[in-house]
Protein backbone atom coordinates (compact mmCIF):
# COMPACT_ATOMS: atom_id res chain seq x y z
CA UNK A 1 0.00 0.00 0.00
CA UNK A 2 1.87 2.83 -1.31
CA UNK A 3 0.52 6.07 -0.08
CA UNK A 4 0.83 9.44 -2.26
CA UNK A 5 3.63 10.72 -2.56
CA UNK A 6 3.71 14.29 -0.53
CA UNK A 7 4.36 17.27 -2.36
CA UNK A 8 4.36 20.79 0.03
CA UNK A 9 1.41 22.51 -0.26
CA UNK A 10 1.66 25.45 -1.93
CA UNK A 11 1.91 29.22 -0.05
CA UNK A 12 -1.24 31.22 -1.14
CA UNK A 13 -0.29 34.32 -1.49
CA UNK A 14 -3.39 36.76 0.18
CA UNK A 15 -2.34 39.57 -2.72
CA UNK A 16 -5.27 42.18 -3.06
CA UNK A 17 -8.00 41.11 -5.02
CA UNK A 18 -7.00 37.22 -5.18
CA UNK A 19 -9.93 35.37 -3.80
CA UNK A 20 -8.16 33.47 -0.82
CA UNK A 21 -8.14 37.13 0.71
CA UNK A 22 -11.66 37.95 0.14
CA UNK A 23 -12.57 34.02 1.68
CA UNK A 24 -10.11 34.95 4.85
CA UNK A 25 -11.63 38.80 4.84
CA UNK A 26 -14.85 37.31 5.36
CA UNK A 27 -13.90 34.84 7.84
CA UNK A 28 -12.02 37.09 10.06
CA UNK A 29 -15.37 39.53 9.79
CA UNK A 30 -17.24 36.79 11.26
CA UNK A 31 -15.46 35.19 13.72
CA UNK A 32 -14.41 38.94 15.34
CA UNK A 33 -18.57 39.49 15.50
CA UNK A 34 -18.95 35.92 17.71
CA UNK A 35 -17.88 34.65 20.60
CA UNK A 36 -17.87 30.96 20.76
CA UNK A 37 -17.35 28.60 23.18
CA UNK A 38 -14.73 26.22 23.20
CA UNK A 39 -15.50 22.26 25.33
CA UNK A 40 -12.87 19.82 26.38
CA UNK A 41 -12.91 16.79 23.86
CA UNK A 42 -12.83 13.53 25.79
CA UNK A 43 -13.73 10.28 24.40
CA UNK A 44 -15.77 12.29 21.58
CA UNK A 45 -17.66 14.17 23.85
CA UNK A 46 -17.73 17.52 24.07
CA UNK A 47 -17.32 18.63 27.85
CA UNK A 48 -18.65 21.78 29.26
CA UNK A 49 -17.79 22.59 33.37
CA UNK A 50 -19.10 25.96 33.01
CA UNK A 51 -15.54 27.42 34.67
CA UNK A 52 -14.90 29.51 32.07
CA UNK A 53 -12.05 31.29 30.80
CA UNK A 54 -11.57 34.04 28.69
CA UNK A 55 -9.77 34.01 25.45
CA UNK A 56 -9.04 37.38 23.82
CA UNK A 57 -7.34 38.62 20.70
CA UNK A 58 -3.62 39.58 21.92
CA UNK A 59 -3.74 42.97 19.46
CA UNK A 60 -7.19 43.67 20.44
CA UNK A 61 -8.26 43.48 24.04
CA UNK A 62 -11.48 44.15 23.42
CA UNK A 63 -12.13 41.44 21.08
CA UNK A 64 -13.93 38.23 23.19
CA UNK A 65 -13.06 35.55 20.82
CA UNK A 66 -14.23 32.97 22.72
CA UNK A 67 -15.32 31.29 26.45
CA UNK A 68 -13.47 27.89 27.59
CA UNK A 69 -14.59 25.16 29.01
CA UNK A 70 -11.89 24.97 32.11
CA UNK A 71 -10.89 20.99 33.85
CA UNK A 72 -9.41 19.55 36.63
CA UNK A 73 -7.83 16.60 38.14
CA UNK A 74 -11.19 14.48 36.83
CA UNK A 75 -11.20 15.29 33.34
CA UNK A 76 -7.55 14.00 33.12
CA UNK A 77 -8.22 11.36 34.54
CA UNK A 78 -11.44 10.86 32.51
CA UNK A 79 -8.74 11.76 29.37
CA UNK A 80 -6.83 8.90 30.51
CA UNK A 81 -9.03 6.49 31.02
CA UNK A 82 -10.90 7.46 27.48
CA UNK A 83 -7.00 6.80 25.62
CA UNK A 84 -6.76 3.60 27.50
CA UNK A 85 -9.91 2.39 25.74
CA UNK A 86 -9.22 3.61 22.63
CA UNK A 87 -5.92 1.96 22.72
CA UNK A 88 -6.79 -1.42 21.51
CA UNK A 89 -8.77 -0.67 18.61
CA UNK A 90 -7.15 2.33 17.16
CA UNK A 91 -3.85 0.40 17.84
CA UNK A 92 -5.01 -2.82 15.64
CA UNK A 93 -6.23 -0.66 13.18
CA UNK A 94 -4.10 -1.42 10.08
CA UNK A 95 -1.64 1.52 10.00
CA UNK A 96 -3.45 2.58 6.08
CA UNK A 97 -6.48 3.21 7.89
CA UNK A 98 -5.21 5.39 10.54
CA UNK A 99 -3.14 7.24 7.51
CA UNK A 100 -6.76 8.13 5.76
CA UNK A 101 -7.70 9.96 8.55
CA UNK A 102 -4.74 12.27 8.31
CA UNK A 103 -4.79 12.52 4.59
CA UNK A 104 -8.28 13.57 5.11
CA UNK A 105 -7.77 16.05 7.53
CA UNK A 106 -4.71 17.56 5.06
CA UNK A 107 -7.34 17.49 2.12
CA UNK A 108 -10.46 19.51 3.97
CA UNK A 109 -8.01 21.93 5.48
CA UNK A 110 -6.58 22.75 2.26
CA UNK A 111 -9.74 22.91 0.68
CA UNK A 112 -12.34 23.46 2.77
CA UNK A 113 -11.09 25.07 6.41
CA UNK A 114 -8.10 26.93 4.84
CA UNK A 115 -10.00 30.64 6.40
CA UNK A 116 -10.79 29.13 9.19
CA UNK A 117 -7.49 27.76 10.55
CA UNK A 118 -5.92 31.06 9.41
CA UNK A 119 -8.73 33.35 10.95
CA UNK A 120 -8.71 31.39 14.21
CA UNK A 121 -4.77 31.41 14.15
CA UNK A 122 -4.75 35.31 13.28
CA UNK A 123 -6.78 36.38 15.70
CA UNK A 124 -6.14 34.05 18.65
CA UNK A 125 -2.10 34.10 18.21
CA UNK A 126 -2.36 37.34 16.46
CA UNK A 127 -0.30 36.32 13.58
CA UNK A 128 -0.62 38.26 9.89
CA UNK A 129 -2.14 36.55 7.44
CA UNK A 130 1.09 35.27 5.97
CA UNK A 131 2.39 33.98 8.86
CA UNK A 132 -0.90 31.92 9.66
CA UNK A 133 -0.72 31.05 6.13
CA UNK A 134 2.27 29.16 6.24
CA UNK A 135 1.97 27.61 9.61
CA UNK A 136 -1.55 26.35 10.44
CA UNK A 137 -2.40 25.95 6.86
CA UNK A 138 0.67 24.70 4.70
CA UNK A 139 3.02 23.91 7.65
CA UNK A 140 0.01 21.57 9.16
CA UNK A 141 -0.79 20.48 6.12
CA UNK A 142 2.38 18.79 5.41
CA UNK A 143 3.30 17.14 8.71
CA UNK A 144 -0.23 15.67 7.89
CA UNK A 145 0.83 13.98 4.08
CA UNK A 146 4.50 13.76 5.08
CA UNK A 147 3.84 11.85 8.26
CA UNK A 148 2.06 9.34 6.09
CA UNK A 149 5.08 9.06 3.77
CA UNK A 150 7.12 8.05 7.01
CA UNK A 151 4.83 5.67 8.21
CA UNK A 152 5.11 3.77 5.19
CA UNK A 153 9.06 3.49 5.17
CA UNK A 154 8.60 2.28 8.86
CA UNK A 155 5.68 -0.04 8.03
CA UNK A 156 8.10 -1.39 4.78
CA UNK A 157 11.20 -1.36 7.39
CA UNK A 158 11.25 -5.19 7.79
CA UNK A 159 14.44 -7.70 8.75
CA UNK A 160 15.73 -10.47 6.69
CA UNK A 161 14.17 -14.02 6.44
CA UNK A 162 16.31 -17.32 5.89
CA UNK A 163 14.92 -20.67 4.68
CA UNK A 164 12.63 -21.91 7.02
CA UNK A 165 12.38 -18.86 8.72
CA UNK A 166 10.45 -16.21 8.41
CA UNK A 167 11.12 -13.33 10.50
CA UNK A 168 8.74 -9.90 10.82
CA UNK A 169 9.28 -6.37 12.34
CA UNK A 170 5.58 -5.16 13.91
CA UNK A 171 5.32 -1.48 14.30
CA UNK A 172 3.76 -1.49 17.54
CA UNK A 173 2.58 1.57 19.34
CA UNK A 174 3.91 2.32 23.10
CA UNK A 175 1.84 0.68 25.33
CA UNK A 176 -0.58 3.28 27.35
CA UNK A 177 -0.71 6.94 26.43
CA UNK A 178 0.92 9.53 25.15
CA UNK A 179 0.56 13.36 26.44
CA UNK A 180 1.41 16.01 23.96
CA UNK A 181 1.73 19.35 25.38
CA UNK A 182 1.69 22.04 22.92
CA UNK A 183 3.32 25.25 22.36
CA UNK A 184 1.03 28.82 21.36
CA UNK A 185 3.58 29.89 18.67
CA UNK A 186 2.77 27.56 15.60
CA UNK A 187 -0.54 25.77 15.15
CA UNK A 188 0.92 23.14 12.83
CA UNK A 189 3.14 22.15 15.90
CA UNK A 190 0.74 21.41 18.27
CA UNK A 191 -1.49 19.88 15.75
CA UNK A 192 1.89 17.23 14.64
CA UNK A 193 2.63 17.18 18.14
CA UNK A 194 -1.15 15.04 18.72
CA UNK A 195 -0.89 13.78 15.02
CA UNK A 196 2.62 12.13 15.03
CA UNK A 197 1.91 9.69 17.51
CA UNK A 198 -1.31 9.40 16.83
CA UNK A 199 -0.87 8.37 12.81
CA UNK A 200 1.88 5.55 14.35
CA UNK A 201 -1.41 3.87 16.69
CA UNK A 202 -0.88 5.82 19.84
CA UNK A 203 -3.64 7.44 21.94
CA UNK A 204 -2.85 11.19 23.33
CA UNK A 205 -3.96 13.34 25.84
CA UNK A 206 -3.61 16.94 24.56
CA UNK A 207 -2.80 19.69 26.73
CA UNK A 208 -3.02 23.12 24.12
CA UNK A 209 -1.11 26.42 25.74
CA UNK A 210 -3.43 27.90 27.70
CA UNK A 211 -2.80 30.87 24.75
CA UNK A 212 -3.33 28.90 21.47
CA UNK A 213 -7.25 27.30 22.47
CA UNK A 214 -8.96 29.30 19.55
CA UNK A 215 -7.16 27.47 16.97
CA UNK A 216 -6.69 24.43 18.73
CA UNK A 217 -10.34 24.03 19.00
CA UNK A 218 -10.93 24.30 15.32
CA UNK A 219 -7.76 21.87 14.93
CA UNK A 220 -9.89 19.11 17.13
CA UNK A 221 -13.14 19.65 14.90
CA UNK A 222 -10.93 19.18 11.98
CA UNK A 223 -9.67 15.76 12.83
CA UNK A 224 -13.22 14.72 14.19
CA UNK A 225 -14.17 15.61 10.63
CA UNK A 226 -11.84 13.91 8.91
CA UNK A 227 -13.05 10.77 10.94
CA UNK A 228 -10.79 10.51 13.85
CA UNK A 229 -12.42 7.81 16.49
CA UNK A 230 -13.05 8.91 20.04
CA UNK A 231 -10.73 8.80 22.24
CA UNK A 232 -7.66 8.40 19.91
CA UNK A 233 -6.50 12.36 20.54
CA UNK A 234 -8.55 13.94 24.06
CA UNK A 235 -8.45 18.23 24.60
CA UNK A 236 -7.81 18.69 28.06
CA UNK A 237 -7.90 22.45 29.42
CA UNK A 238 -7.49 23.34 32.69
CA UNK A 239 -4.46 24.78 35.54
CA UNK A 240 -1.14 23.62 33.55
CA UNK A 241 0.93 22.02 36.16
CA UNK A 242 -2.62 20.11 37.37
CA UNK A 243 -2.95 18.07 34.07
CA UNK A 244 0.57 17.75 33.24
CA UNK A 245 1.35 16.06 36.60
CA UNK A 246 -1.90 14.09 36.27
CA UNK A 247 -0.53 12.74 32.90
CA UNK A 248 3.14 11.79 34.02
CA UNK A 249 1.99 10.26 37.21
CA UNK A 250 -0.31 8.02 35.52
CA UNK A 251 1.15 4.09 35.39
CA UNK A 252 0.68 4.18 32.02
CA UNK A 253 1.97 7.40 30.86
CA UNK A 254 4.41 6.21 28.13
CA UNK A 255 5.55 8.86 26.34
CA UNK A 256 5.51 12.95 26.18
CA UNK A 257 5.57 15.01 23.07
CA UNK A 258 6.06 18.61 23.74
CA UNK A 259 7.18 22.09 22.71
CA UNK A 260 7.55 24.79 25.30
CA UNK A 261 10.08 26.28 27.80
CA UNK A 262 13.87 24.67 28.80
CA UNK A 263 12.47 24.92 32.33
CA UNK A 264 9.18 23.62 32.10
CA UNK A 265 10.57 20.42 29.99
CA UNK A 266 13.40 20.16 32.81
CA UNK A 267 10.59 20.19 35.77
CA UNK A 268 8.93 17.17 33.69
CA UNK A 269 11.83 15.21 33.20
CA UNK A 270 12.82 15.34 36.64
CA UNK A 271 8.89 14.49 37.55
CA UNK A 272 9.22 11.05 34.71
CA UNK A 273 12.70 10.23 36.50
CA UNK A 274 11.10 10.33 40.11
CA UNK A 275 8.11 8.09 38.94
CA UNK A 276 10.14 6.25 37.02
CA UNK A 277 9.54 2.83 39.08
CA UNK A 278 5.87 3.32 38.71
CA UNK A 279 5.66 3.10 34.76
CA UNK A 280 5.04 -0.05 32.79
CA UNK A 281 7.88 1.14 30.06
CA UNK A 282 10.74 3.50 29.96
CA UNK A 283 8.59 6.63 28.57
CA UNK A 284 9.81 8.20 25.27
CA UNK A 285 10.84 11.87 25.90
CA UNK A 286 10.13 14.04 22.90
CA UNK A 287 10.74 17.65 23.18
CA UNK A 288 12.02 21.41 21.48
CA UNK A 289 12.71 23.93 24.02
CA UNK A 290 13.74 27.26 22.42
CA UNK A 291 17.04 28.87 21.12
CA UNK A 292 19.15 32.22 20.80
CA UNK A 293 19.33 31.42 16.87
CA UNK A 294 22.13 33.20 15.29
CA UNK A 295 23.15 34.71 12.19
CA UNK A 296 26.81 34.77 11.80
CA UNK A 297 28.28 37.39 8.78
CA UNK A 298 31.39 36.92 7.21
CA UNK A 299 32.93 40.02 5.65
CA UNK A 300 32.16 38.78 2.20
CA UNK A 301 28.55 38.11 2.95
CA UNK A 302 25.92 40.20 0.87
CA UNK A 303 25.21 43.45 2.73
CA UNK A 304 21.57 43.36 1.04
CA UNK A 305 20.52 39.55 1.95
CA UNK A 306 22.12 39.64 5.12
CA UNK A 307 19.72 42.89 6.18
CA UNK A 308 16.30 40.82 4.70
CA UNK A 309 17.31 37.56 6.80
CA UNK A 310 18.08 39.27 9.60
CA UNK A 311 14.30 41.84 9.58
CA UNK A 312 12.36 38.27 8.51
CA UNK A 313 14.23 36.45 11.16
CA UNK A 314 14.19 38.50 13.81
CA UNK A 315 10.64 40.41 13.60
CA UNK A 316 8.01 38.03 11.59
CA UNK A 317 5.54 37.22 14.30
CA UNK A 318 7.22 39.42 16.84
CA UNK A 319 10.00 36.80 17.23
CA UNK A 320 8.11 34.29 18.46
CA UNK A 321 9.51 31.49 16.48
CA UNK A 322 12.08 29.51 18.59
CA UNK A 323 13.89 29.83 15.81
CA UNK A 324 13.95 33.61 15.60
CA UNK A 325 16.79 35.41 14.64
CA UNK A 326 18.00 37.01 18.08
CA UNK A 327 21.65 37.49 18.06
CA UNK A 328 23.99 38.49 15.65
CA UNK A 329 27.94 38.82 14.62
CA UNK A 330 28.91 41.72 11.92
CA UNK A 331 32.72 42.29 10.99
CA UNK A 332 32.87 45.99 11.61
CA UNK A 333 33.77 46.31 7.52
CA UNK A 334 30.13 45.91 7.36
CA UNK A 335 28.43 47.39 9.82
CA UNK A 336 27.68 51.01 8.40
CA UNK A 337 26.25 49.61 5.36
CA UNK A 338 24.42 46.86 7.00
CA UNK A 339 23.26 49.38 10.13
CA UNK A 340 21.70 52.17 7.36
CA UNK A 341 19.66 49.20 6.00
CA UNK A 342 18.31 47.47 9.13
CA UNK A 343 17.35 50.86 10.11
CA UNK A 344 15.57 51.95 6.78
CA UNK A 345 13.59 48.40 6.81
CA UNK A 346 12.80 48.52 10.50
CA UNK A 347 11.13 51.87 10.22
CA UNK A 348 9.18 50.70 7.48
CA UNK A 349 7.99 47.83 9.87
CA UNK A 350 4.37 48.57 10.62
CA UNK A 351 3.09 47.05 13.97
CA UNK A 352 -0.87 46.61 14.55
CA UNK A 353 -3.80 44.94 14.13
CA UNK A 354 -3.30 42.09 12.15
CA UNK A 355 -6.41 42.41 10.68
CA UNK A 356 -4.83 44.84 8.42
CA UNK A 357 -2.67 43.07 5.88
CA UNK A 358 -0.58 46.38 5.48
CA UNK A 359 0.65 45.34 9.49
CA UNK A 360 3.78 43.48 9.05
CA UNK A 361 3.65 42.22 13.17
CA UNK A 362 0.78 42.14 15.33
CA UNK A 363 1.02 41.88 19.24
CA UNK A 364 3.30 39.40 21.33
CA UNK A 365 1.26 36.83 23.26
CA UNK A 366 0.44 37.90 26.44
CA UNK A 367 0.44 40.55 29.10
CA UNK A 368 3.64 38.33 30.56
CA UNK A 369 5.63 38.33 27.32
CA UNK A 370 4.98 42.31 26.96
CA UNK A 371 6.15 42.81 30.59
CA UNK A 372 9.09 40.79 29.94
CA UNK A 373 9.98 41.86 27.13
CA UNK A 374 9.09 45.68 27.72
CA UNK A 375 11.76 45.09 30.86
CA UNK A 376 14.60 43.84 28.93
CA UNK A 377 14.20 46.25 26.71
CA UNK A 378 14.53 49.22 29.48
CA UNK A 379 17.30 47.55 31.58
CA UNK A 380 19.06 47.53 28.06
CA UNK A 381 18.85 51.17 27.70
CA UNK A 382 20.06 51.95 30.80
CA UNK A 383 22.87 49.32 30.50
CA UNK A 384 26.30 50.77 29.57
CA UNK A 385 27.02 47.95 27.39
CA UNK A 386 24.14 47.88 25.45
CA UNK A 387 22.95 50.81 22.59
CA UNK A 388 19.69 50.89 21.31
CA UNK A 389 20.13 51.21 17.50
CA UNK A 390 16.21 51.57 16.67
CA UNK A 391 12.59 50.95 18.17
CA UNK A 392 12.92 50.17 21.54
CA UNK A 393 8.77 51.30 22.07
CA UNK A 394 5.97 49.60 23.01
CA UNK A 395 2.60 50.58 20.89
CA UNK A 396 0.73 49.67 17.92
CA UNK A 397 1.24 52.00 14.83
CA UNK A 398 -2.37 52.38 14.37
CA UNK A 399 -3.63 52.65 17.80
CA UNK A 400 -4.72 49.27 18.04
CA UNK A 401 -4.97 48.25 22.16
CA UNK A 402 -2.97 44.89 22.87
CA UNK A 403 0.44 43.89 24.08
CA UNK A 404 2.92 45.30 21.26
CA UNK A 405 6.33 45.23 21.29
CA UNK A 406 8.03 47.37 18.85
CA UNK A 407 11.14 45.54 16.32
CA UNK A 408 14.21 46.43 18.59
CA UNK A 409 17.42 46.56 17.47
CA UNK A 410 20.31 46.58 20.09
CA UNK A 411 24.01 46.64 19.52
CA UNK A 412 26.23 45.68 22.60
CA UNK A 413 29.97 45.84 23.09
CA UNK A 414 30.02 42.82 25.37
CA UNK A 415 29.91 39.05 22.98
CA UNK A 416 28.91 37.85 26.61
CA UNK A 417 25.75 40.56 27.22
CA UNK A 418 22.75 37.96 28.56
CA UNK A 419 21.14 39.55 25.24
CA UNK A 420 23.51 37.61 23.54
CA UNK A 421 22.87 34.27 25.76
CA UNK A 422 19.63 33.97 26.63
CA UNK A 423 16.31 33.35 24.93
CA UNK A 424 13.74 36.33 24.96
CA UNK A 425 10.69 35.12 22.70
CA UNK A 426 10.32 38.84 21.11
CA UNK A 427 10.99 41.15 18.46
CA UNK A 428 14.18 42.15 19.93
CA UNK A 429 18.10 41.40 17.79
CA UNK A 430 21.15 42.20 19.35
CA UNK A 431 24.28 42.63 17.31
CA UNK A 432 28.04 42.19 18.53
CA UNK A 433 30.70 43.77 15.95
CA UNK A 434 33.66 41.90 15.93
CA UNK A 435 36.99 43.09 14.31
CA UNK A 436 37.70 42.10 10.99
CA UNK A 437 40.17 39.67 10.73
CA UNK A 438 39.24 38.17 14.11
CA UNK A 439 36.41 35.64 12.52
CA UNK A 440 37.38 32.53 14.52
CA UNK A 441 37.81 34.00 17.97
CA UNK A 442 33.97 35.50 16.98
CA UNK A 443 32.86 31.54 16.09
CA UNK A 444 33.92 30.28 19.27
CA UNK A 445 32.28 32.72 20.96
CA UNK A 446 29.19 32.35 18.89
CA UNK A 447 29.66 28.67 20.08
CA UNK A 448 29.98 29.25 23.61
CA UNK A 449 28.18 32.14 24.37
CA UNK A 450 24.64 30.76 24.52
CA UNK A 451 23.45 27.00 26.12
CA UNK A 452 20.95 26.22 23.40
CA UNK A 453 21.65 24.29 20.03
CA UNK A 454 18.52 25.38 17.69
CA UNK A 455 19.02 27.50 14.62
CA UNK A 456 21.19 29.67 13.26
CA UNK A 457 23.12 30.79 10.07
CA UNK A 458 25.76 32.19 8.72
CA UNK A 459 26.09 34.81 5.57
CA UNK A 460 29.64 34.72 3.35
CA UNK A 461 31.14 34.43 -0.39
CA UNK A 462 33.78 32.77 0.77
CA UNK A 463 33.62 29.45 0.30
CA UNK A 464 36.09 28.67 2.85
CA UNK A 465 34.82 30.71 5.46
CA UNK A 466 31.58 28.71 4.53
CA UNK A 467 33.21 25.85 5.69
CA UNK A 468 34.84 26.84 8.66
CA UNK A 469 32.17 28.31 9.80
CA UNK A 470 30.42 25.27 9.43
CA UNK A 471 32.62 23.24 11.25
CA UNK A 472 33.25 25.18 14.62
CA UNK A 473 29.50 25.73 14.76
CA UNK A 474 28.75 21.81 14.36
CA UNK A 475 27.13 21.47 17.58
CA UNK A 476 25.72 24.68 17.77
CA UNK A 477 22.57 24.43 15.78
CA UNK A 478 20.74 21.31 14.16
CA UNK A 479 19.64 23.45 11.62
CA UNK A 480 21.90 25.35 9.98
CA UNK A 481 21.71 28.13 7.25
CA UNK A 482 24.25 29.25 4.56
CA UNK A 483 23.17 32.15 3.24
CA UNK A 484 19.39 32.22 4.58
CA UNK A 485 17.14 32.99 7.71
CA UNK A 486 17.19 30.72 10.39
CA UNK A 487 13.60 30.48 10.76
CA UNK A 488 10.86 28.90 8.35
CA UNK A 489 12.02 25.18 8.12
CA UNK A 490 9.76 23.20 5.37
CA UNK A 491 8.70 19.77 6.49
CA UNK A 492 10.54 17.16 4.30
CA UNK A 493 12.66 19.53 2.81
CA UNK A 494 14.44 20.75 6.87
CA UNK A 495 13.53 18.39 9.29
CA UNK A 496 13.68 20.30 12.00
CA UNK A 497 15.23 20.26 15.84
CA UNK A 498 18.11 21.09 17.73
CA UNK A 499 20.24 19.78 20.48
CA UNK A 500 22.16 20.89 23.70
CA UNK A 501 19.32 23.41 26.17
CA UNK A 502 17.28 23.36 22.65
CA UNK A 503 15.66 19.65 22.79
CA UNK A 504 16.21 15.90 22.13
CA UNK A 505 16.33 16.79 18.34
CA UNK A 506 13.83 14.08 17.07
CA UNK A 507 13.69 16.17 14.18
CA UNK A 508 9.75 17.29 13.75
CA UNK A 509 8.43 16.14 10.48
CA UNK A 510 10.72 13.05 9.70
CA UNK A 511 11.72 9.75 10.31
CA UNK A 512 13.18 10.50 13.22
CA UNK A 513 10.18 11.26 14.92
CA UNK A 514 7.70 9.28 13.64
CA UNK A 515 10.48 6.32 14.99
CA UNK A 516 10.05 7.45 18.58
CA UNK A 517 6.36 6.85 18.96
CA UNK A 518 6.79 3.11 17.90
CA UNK A 519 7.78 0.15 19.73
CA UNK A 520 8.57 -2.64 17.59
CA UNK A 521 7.80 -6.41 18.03
CA UNK A 522 9.91 -8.43 15.96
CA UNK A 523 8.46 -12.13 15.48
CA UNK A 524 10.51 -15.27 14.30
CA UNK A 525 8.08 -17.80 13.13
CA UNK A 526 9.95 -20.99 12.14
CA UNK A 527 8.39 -23.92 9.36
N1 LIG B 1 9.80 25.25 12.44
C1 LIG B 1 9.78 26.64 12.69
C2 LIG B 1 10.80 27.38 11.92
O1 LIG B 1 11.64 26.77 11.30
C3 LIG B 1 9.99 26.96 14.16
O2 LIG B 1 9.33 26.12 15.00
O3 LIG B 1 10.78 28.57 11.91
Amino acid sequence: ATPPSPQNEPVLTYAPGSPERAALKAELDRRARETIEIPMVIDGEAIRTGALDEVRAPHRRDLLLARAHQGGAEHVARAIEAARRAHPAWSRTPWTERAAVFLKAAELLATRYRPTLNAATMLGQSKTAYQAEIDSACELIDFFRYNVHFAHRIAAEQPASAPGIWNLAEPRPLEGFVFAATPFNFTAIAGNLCAAPALMGNTVVWKPSANALYSAHFVMDLLIEAGLPRGVINLVMGPPELVSNACLDHPDFAGIHFTGSTAVFQSIWRRIGENIGRYRSYPRIVGETGGKDFVFAHASADVDALAVALVRGAYEFQGQKCSAASRAYIPRSLWPALKDRLVGHIRAIRVGDVADFRNFMGAVIDERAHARLTGRIAAAKSDAACSIVCGGGARAHDGSDGWFVEPTLIETTDPRHPLMAEELFGPVLTVWVYPDGEEHTALALCDETSPYGLTGAVFARDRAFIEAASDALRFAAGNFYINDKPTGAVVGQQPFGGARASGTNDKAGSLFNLLRWVSPRVVKETF
